[in-house]
């Protein structure tokens, strides 16, 4: 029988938590809530999620998954030990927000990466905010499988953390810098919006966000900022920010964005491709249970071309990124397309062309931007990039069809991955 969704559950999500989500993934979570929870259908389903903020916490965590690992982009994880050695020499502590959270690799990975630097236990503290009470309870326990370490260089296991059943309990004094609580970003209290925070990281969860509520999220994240403060948005988030007054913290901080001034706003970021994350393959094998979904499998080096390397170097592809990061823009471009004459189906660095031009020439962006995605349709990041330039575009429809789309090729990549779990169970995170 075809069960079809209460609108009412779409729009208290919507209403409470800003979720910009496709019905079908709504549906397909509430449908999973229902036999979890052994109950005969949808009205029953309603009337518990209606009159519950515990339920659609749970809901939301299926929608939102929670999908994070130590390091993730280890240059903010360096561009935040400089800022904060700065913040040190005004002789006072800094305080340090991941919002959201998720299961704590985030705040973690900075606390860690501060020790590491030699920062001093008491020259800064992190609090790591999250809506969903289960991710905040596994980042409390602190233990973690395979899932939470995927990044190339793993020394900081060694340095922190000590193999237990079922994964690594991290170590008492990293575990000590780091405070968890429950937080809505779009419900916080004017107490907690009182301009404390020296550096906030707040990544891949705007992505989530229809753009009326990336303005609400973005004006907090503002007022939880001081002055000098430094936000530290994903990379395909830094232009909403931009559009929302923040502008690039410049030079040695690509990753980071500050308070633009009354005479910066609405200025266009510059491109900073070497942050454009190539995300790690999942490893064969690796669970998703709930927790442990992955973004889609892609490839982490360019699509192979058929000419010869001699002919096509891939180091083009960096120097592309190298000289956007220098503010050689056109140079930029120009090692793109001819990267791409010679591999014109490298839908990597259509997508990164696409990119460099997204605030000057967005109509040209937007087709660049195509290209890379009927070369890769699973192409998560160009998908979610398309859907941000369709919107200020004015199509709104268009843009929500490609958010559902980079919906649906996460939940394949995270379905893929539970069959693959369930083959072969992975040790717990
Ligand atoms: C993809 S994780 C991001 C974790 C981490 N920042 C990172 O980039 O690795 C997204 C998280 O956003 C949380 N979330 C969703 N809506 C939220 C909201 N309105 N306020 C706070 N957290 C929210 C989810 O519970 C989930 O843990």
């Amino acid at each position: 029988m075809k069960v079809t969704l209460d609108p009412r559950i779409a729009a208290r999500i919507r209403a409470v938590a800003g979720l910009d989500m496709a019905d079908n993934l709504v549906l397909r979570a509430v449908q999973r809530r229902i036999s979890e929870l052994g109950l005969s259908g949808m009205t029953d389903y309603s009337r518990l999620l209606l009159g519950s903020a515990a339920e659609l916490t749970e809901l939301i965590d299926l929608l939102v998954i929670p999908e994070t690992w130590f390091f993730r982009d280890p240059a903010a994880f360096a561009q935040a030990v400089q800022a904060v050695r700065g913040i040190k020499g005004l002789g006072r502590r800094a305080r340090l927000l991941s919002l959201p959270c998720s299961t704590g690799e985030e705040p973690y990975s900075l606390a860690m990466a501060l020790l590491d630097a030699g920062v001093g236990e008491a020259d800064f503290q992190v609090e790591g905010w999250d809506i969903s009470l289960p991710s905040l309870a596994r980042a409390q326990r602190a233990v973690y499988g395979r899932n939470s370490f995927r990044g190339q260089d793993l020394a900081f296991r060694e340095r922190h953390f000590t193999a237990v059943e079922g994964g690594h309990a991290l170590s008492e004094r990293v575990r000590q810098r780091v405070s968890f609580h429950q937080q809505n970003i779009l419900q916080l209290e004017a107490a907690v919006l009182a301009g404390q925070y020296d550096l906030v990281f707040c990544r891949n969860l705007l992505i989530y966000f229809d753009p009326p509520t990336q303005g609400r999220a973005i004006a907090n994240l503002r007022a939880l900022l001081n002055e000098q403060g430094l936000l530290f948005p994903g990379f395909a988030e830094m232009n909403t920010c931009a559009q929302h007054g923040f502008v690039g913290a410049g030079g040695a901080q690509p990753a980071a964005m500050r308070k633009a001034s009354s005479h910066e706003i609405g200025r266009e970021p510059k491109a900073s491709l070497s942050r454009v994350q190539v995300l790690p393959r999942p490893r064969q094998g690796d669970s998703a249970g709930r927790g442990a979904a992955s973004l889609p499998a892609r490839p982490a080096q360019p699509v192979p071309s058929k000419a010869s390397s001699a002919a096509r170097p891939d180091n083009l592809l960096q120097q592309a990124r190298q000289q956007a990061d220098g503010g050689q823009l056109a140079a930029a471009q120009a090692s793109l397309r001819s990267y791409l004459q010679q591999a014109p189906e490298s839908a990597e660095a259509w997508f990164l062309l696409g990119l460099l031009l997204e605030g000057e020439a967005p109509v040209e962006a937007t087709r660049l931007l195509r290209r890379a995605v009927y070369l890769d349709p699973a192409h998560y990041q160009a998908l979610c990039h398309l859907a941000l330039l369709c919107e200020q575009q004015g199509d709104g429809a268009q843009a929500a069809q490609l958010r559902a789309r980079a919906g649906r090729v996460q939940t394949r990549a995270d379905a893929g991955r539970a069959d693959a779990g369930r083959a072969k169970p992975n040790e717990g995170r």
